[in-house]
């Protein structure tokens, strides 16, 4: 099968192999790839990863399973992030747990299903697994209009009803972030907690931090509210203050929607459960899809292309590609 390998340390090439298919393991559907979207992790891996293939996230269609896989058969359309721990998906067939599996939303094809995924697993286990989130309640979403933050937003808005105010710094991101479901926007290059007084909202009940922690951690003390609950989900590389919460007994968490597979949490099908109420409310409408840069059949140059504009740090939305010509079925 058709692989995308990175070619070497440090660089940002890719080379196609030849690959033998892989054979699903008890819990696993074998994927025949039809679309995948990129990632801010797989820019940040990929240094480590000569030699293997990237990408956690993919939307395509069962082509075998394992022994003990239950409510999936050949044939059915299905998306999903999959596991950090195991190869990617950049290529023509993939493995992937089925219990973090679910089928496809009906009304998307699947380059705009494999957007969903891995933004949705980490805005979901965010708001309602650690910022368990209240209805009508205010939230601070740091970087609203990339990936993570496009799906909180709108999940807080449309799903539970809060005040929601995005950060955005260009015209192009705020215009995004509105789109989006953001009732305010400030900008997370200026001085937060001014501008969230000169909305008349000198506090919020929850902030959910998509963007380096450590920069944002000091005005996030000063916004949260007595009782506030914030959320990160990039790591530190330097010991955070939490101590400064104290005086406010606010608390801190963190997200990372890969830990439920790396150590095969009792919550792992949660994953699988997850994907399933994202896509009822995009079949619904209650959500909408997050894709705003559609690219071709996947090359080993355009997903070159496609790491450096992850790396700019302007991505807005999300961006994926067809694995192969898109099929009349998809
Ligand atoms: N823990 C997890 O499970 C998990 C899951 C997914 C992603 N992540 C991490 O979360 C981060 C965000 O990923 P993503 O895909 O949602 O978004 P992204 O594509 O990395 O976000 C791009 C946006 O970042 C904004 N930005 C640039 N400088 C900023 C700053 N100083 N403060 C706040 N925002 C700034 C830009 O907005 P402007 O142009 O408007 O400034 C740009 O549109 C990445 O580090 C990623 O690795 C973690």
């Amino acid at each position: 099968m058709k692989s995308f390998v990175v070619q070497s340390e440090n660089t940002r090439q890719f080379q196609v192999v030849d690959q033998p298919v892989p054979e699903p393991l008890e819990h696993d559907l074998r994927v025949r790839v039809e679309a995948i979207s990129l990632n801010p992790i797989d820019t940040k891996v990929r240094a480590g990863r000569a030699g293997q293939v990237l990408g956690w996230d993919a939307s395509g269609v069962v082509e075998a399973v394992g022994k003990s896989v239950t409510g999936f058969k050949v044939g059915d359309s299905v998306y999903y992030a999959g596991d950090i721990t195991r190869p990617g998906c950049n290529a023509e067939f993939h493995l992937v747990d089925a219990r973090i599996a679910a089928h496809k939303p009906k009304s998307l094809d699947h380059l705009h299903a494999a957007a969903i995924p891995l933004t949705a697993l980490t805005a979901w286990e965010g708001l309602y697994e650690q910022l368990e989130v209240k209805q009508g309640r205010s939230l601070l979403v740091i970087n609203s209009a990339g990936g993570v933050g496009s799906l909180v937003l709108q999940m807080a808005k449309k799903l539970s009803g809060m005040t929601v105010i995005g950060t955005a710094s260009r015209d192009e991101s705020r215009a995004w972030s509105k789109a989006m479901g953001a009732d305010h926007i400030i900008n997370h290059r200026e001085d937060m907690p001014a501008q969230l007084e000169a909305l008349g909202i000198p506090h919020v009940d929850y902030i959910y931090c998509c963007y380096a922690t450590e920069p944002h951690f000091p005005a996030m003390v000063k916004m949260i509210a007595p009782e506030g609950r914030i959320v990160a989900i990039v790591g530190a590389e330097s010991p955070l203050p939490v101590g400064d919460l104290f005086r406010k007994k606010a608390s801190f968490s963190w997200e990372l929607m890969f830990a439920k597979a790396m150590f095969q949490t009792p919550t792992l099908a949660s994953q699988g459960e997850i994907l399933s109420k994202v896509a009822t409310s995009l079949d619904a409408g209650t959500l909408r899809h997050t894709l705003n840069k559609a690219g071709g059949v996947l090359t080993a140059n355009t997903l070159a292309e496609a790491h450096a504009f992850q790396e700019s740090g302007r991505a807005i939305g999300k961006q994926a590609f067809w694995m192969r010509e898109p099929s009349s079925a998809t």
